[in-house]
This record gives structure tokens, C-alpha cells and sequence, in this order.
């Protein structure tokens, strides 16, 4: 890595910003500076604050006055909620930062394209925080497809199962749990999906079809005798979504880290008791005011004739990401850190063990964290944007293949995607 150092300022520092202004500090080897931020929330400000070693005056509560004030760094980390993503974007765009901005882009495919025209009539190098894209295991799987060990993709199937407990936690209790506060929940998650689907696919998507509700964690659904918070709950020891024991056995077992911290800072028995018993992480998961789905099936055609299928489900064993590809010439399984390749001329399997390359170093999201940052920052000293794996079309282009599925969804019907989109 060269020499130079880079400036960097946060917006937003909840879990991501939080996480992204650590990678940044920890990877560049002393190269990249924090050097501002912008959060309302006394505590979480600073924190950053005093570990950064932030200057007073570079410290604000809303992200609109770091915006105004005269450029004082290279880059901007833009964490904030999904609903706040345009503005920022298009104002820190304006004044010449380069842009590592946290996905999804924006609810809306205009403001998608907003973002996309403000950062490219900038000349802004920008990263959208599609960390699936980065990781050792995909690196490894996208140079097997590219190498054509599988001939021809026909078609590719992949399931993320969210988890039983995530999906309570994001989905149902917390910041993703309403559509007009976040987003969907195929564009709140599963963007990284269809996003890395088109990625491996290297191929125009052309339709979508898709189906989904929210099937199961509604008032109807609520078992008898159930209280409206699980620290009254009596027939709460027979849920499964338990806030109680889904947070207190964590925290038992010595973790503070996401979710806990989501639920109260530096928890404690007692903070963690507090918060269950007045915030919304305590509330029963059939009486919160979600209603993005709990699962959701989408198939996808390709202009190369291929097709793709993917399930999102929130009723699973937690976090793991299957994906298997058919090709003309072989298969591959993969389980998000071993790759399997069926080769059907010499009918042999080779296994790719894609943990063998060390990547905790990288940080979360199977080293995809680390693996964004280090691009961004490399885009930076180096002025090339084509270190970025997920810049504004590429990241445009899945957008829109994520919102005509969800439009799909809603009317029931097949969306075409049109060919000035890609
Ligand atoms: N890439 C990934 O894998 C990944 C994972 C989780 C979340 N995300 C995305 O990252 C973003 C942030 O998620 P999070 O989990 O950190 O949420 P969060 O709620 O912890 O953080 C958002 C922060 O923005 C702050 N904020 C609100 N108004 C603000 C303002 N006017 N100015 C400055 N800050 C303001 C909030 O106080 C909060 O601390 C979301 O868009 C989310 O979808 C991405």
C-alpha cells in the first residue's frame, strides 16, 4: 500500500459506521485518519470521539452540518439508515468526497439513480457495501466460473437462510422490521443475494418473477395466554423466539457484541433487563409493528438463457448462505467457505477450502468488511475506480433487479427489466 494518507469521516455511527471507521483504522497499516463524524447520539459520538481521537469541532449531531462545513477530508463513510442514504449521498457527492456508501443504496429506484448521477457527475470514487462481492470465498468461486471449468452456467440456486433469531432480532423487533422505515426486506438483505447472483452471473438479467409474505409472525399467530412483552410473558419459555433467551443466553456466555449492543450499549444484566423489559427488542414477536415478509422466493431469467432461484427465509438454522450452480460442463456446491466442483468429463470432485486464506484478519462478513475497505481505500491512493468491485452501475443494475422482483412480488406477475438499466 502507497504512502498516502487518507481523511476519512463517518456518517452515522451506529454497528456499521462504527465497524467501517475500525477496518479503515486497523487495515491501512496508520494510512487512513478519522478525522470527523456526524451521529445524534451522545454515547455513540463519543465513543468515536475518543477512540478516534476526533477534534471537538469535527464532531456533530447530523450529518447536514459536517455536509456544510468546508471539505475537511478525501472520503466519507455514509452509515446511516437505509432511508437516509440519498441526501447524504448527494451532498457529500457535491462537495468532492469520495463515497463509501452502506447498502442498499436508497427505497426508491430514483433515488438510486440520483445517487448513481451525483456520484459519477462528481467523478467521486465510490463503493456500495456489497461485502459478499469481496470475500476470499467468492473471489475463489467467480475465477472458477470465469475459468469455464463449468462450461456454460444453465442455471444457479441459492437459499439464505436469515436465521430464526436474526430474523426476530432485524426483522421483526428491530430497525428492519417496517417497510416505511427501512426498506423491503429483499432490498434491507437480500440485495447482497440478487446482487452476487448477477455478479457470478456475469450475464444481463432480463424477468423476474417472485412470491412472499409475511406468514408467520403476526397478531393471528400469537400463542394463547402470550403477554405483549416477553419479560411478562408466561409461555415464554416455549417460544423459540424468546427475546429473553435469545439475548440473556448470549450475553451469559460472555458476548456484547452485535446483537447485544444493538439492544443496549455495553450491556449488562441489569441494562439488558431495562431494555428488555421498556425497548423495542423486548417486545413479543407477534405484536410488534413489522410487516416486511418472512420469506420470499424469486427465479430469474438471463439474456445468456440461463435462469437463477433464490430463497430468502427467515424460519431457519441461523446465517448460512447455500448456492449451487449447474454448468454445461459441471457443478458447484457451495456452503459461503467451501467450494465443491463436479467435473462431468473426468467425474472427480475438487474441494476448495476458501478458509485456508486467513480472512478473520479482514474482519466480518466472511472477510468481506475488510476485503470493501481495503478496495476503497486502494481506489483512493491509487485514483482508480476499478478497484471497486461494487461501484454506482454495477450496484444500480442489481438494485433494479431487486425492485422489479419486489414489484413482481406485489402484482403478482413476471417484470421485464429493461435493457437501458444494465
Ligand atoms: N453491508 C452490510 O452487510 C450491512 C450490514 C448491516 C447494515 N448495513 C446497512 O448499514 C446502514 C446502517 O446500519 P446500522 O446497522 O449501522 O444501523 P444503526 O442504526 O446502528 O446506525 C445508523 C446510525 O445513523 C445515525 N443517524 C441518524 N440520523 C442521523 C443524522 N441526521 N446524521 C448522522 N447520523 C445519523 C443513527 O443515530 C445511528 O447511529 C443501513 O443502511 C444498513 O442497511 C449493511
Amino acid at each position: 500500500m502507497s504512502q498516502k494518507t487518507i481523511k476519512m469521516i463517518v456518517a452515522g455511527a451506529g454497528d456499521r459506521g462504527v465497524a467501517h471507521a475500525r477496518s479503515a483504522a486497523r487495515l491501512s497499516e496508520g494510512n487512513v485518519e478519522i478525522v470527523g463524524v456526524a451521529e445524534p447520539r451522545e454515547h455513540h459520538r463519543n465513543q468515536m470521539v475518543e477512540e478516534f481521537g476526533i477534534p471537538p469541532q469535527n464532531a456533530f449531531t447530523d450529518w447536514r452540518d459536517m455536509a456544510e462545513r468546508e471539505i475537511f477530508a478525501d472520503a466519507v463513510v455514509i452509515a446511516t439508515q437505509d432511508a437516509m442514504h440519498t441526501e447524504p449521498a448527494e451532498a457529500f457527492a457535491a462537495k468532492g468526497y469520495h463515497i463509501l456508501l452502506e447498502k442498499p443504496m436508497a427505497p426508491t429506484p430514483e433515488e438510486c439513480r440520483r445517487i448513481t448521477t451525483a456520484v459519477t457527475e462528481n467523478d467521486c470514487i465510490f463503493a456500495v457495501g456489497h461485502v459478499l462481492r469481496y470475500t476470499p470465498y467468492t473471489q475463489k468461486l467467480k475465477e472458477i466460473v470465469d475459468s469455464g471449468a463449468l462450461g456454460e452456467i444453465v442455471t444457479m440456486d441459492r437459499v439464505e437462510a436469515l436465521g430464526y433469531w436474526h430474523q426476530a432480532h432485524s426483522y421483526v423487533r428491530g430497525n428492519w422490521r417496517n417497510e416505511a422505515e427501512s426498506s423491503f426486506i429483499l432490498m434491507a438483505k437480500a440485495c447482497h443475494d440478487i446482487d452476487w447472483m448477477h455478479y457470478i452471473m456475469g450475464a444481463r438479467c432480463t424477468a423476474v418473477s417472485s412470491f412472499g409474505s409475511l406468514q408467520h409472525f403476526r397478531p393471528e399467530c400469537q400463542p394463547e395466554g402470550a403477554a405483549d412483552r416477553c419479560m411478562e410473558c408466561s409461555v415464554e419459555s416455549t417460544c423459540p423466539y424468546s427475546a429473553k433467551r435469545i439475548y440473556f443466553s448470549r450475553l451469559r456466555k460472555g458476548e456484547t457484541d452485535w446483537p447485544l449492543n444493538v439492544v443496549v450499549p455495553n450491556p449488562t444484566e441489569e441494562r439488558l433487563t431495562e431494555a428488555l423489559k421498556t425497548g423495542p427488542y423486548g417486545r413479543c414477536v407477534y405484536t410488534c409493528d413489522n410487516d416486511v415478509v418472512d420469506h420470499q422466493v424469486v427465479n430469474m431469467q438471463f439474456d445468456t438463457g440461463a435462469t437463477a432461484s433464490f430463497t430468502l427465509t427467515g424460519c431457519s438454522t441461523a446465517g448460512h448462505r447455500q448456492t449451487r450452480i449447474f454448468g454445461t460442463r459441471g457443478e458447484l456446491i457451495g456452503n459461503g467457505s467451501i467450494i465443491k466442483v463436479f467435473d462431468f468429463l473426468t467425474e472427480t470432485w475438487t474441494e476448495h477450502d476458501t478458509n485456508a486464506a486467513d480472512s478473520s484478519i479482514l474482519g466480518g462478513h466472511g472477510g468481506g468488511d475488510g476485503g470493501l475497505m481495503l478496495a476503497f481505500i486502494d481506489a483512493i491512493q491509487n485514483n482508480d475506480p476499478t478497484r471497486i468491485l461494487s461501484g454506482p452501475q454495477e450496484t444500480l443494475d442489481s438494485h433494479l433487479m431487486v425492485f422489479a422482483a419486489e414489484q413482481a412480488r406485489r402484482e403478482g406477475r413476471v417484470v421485464a427489466l429493461d435493457s437501458d438499466t444494465h
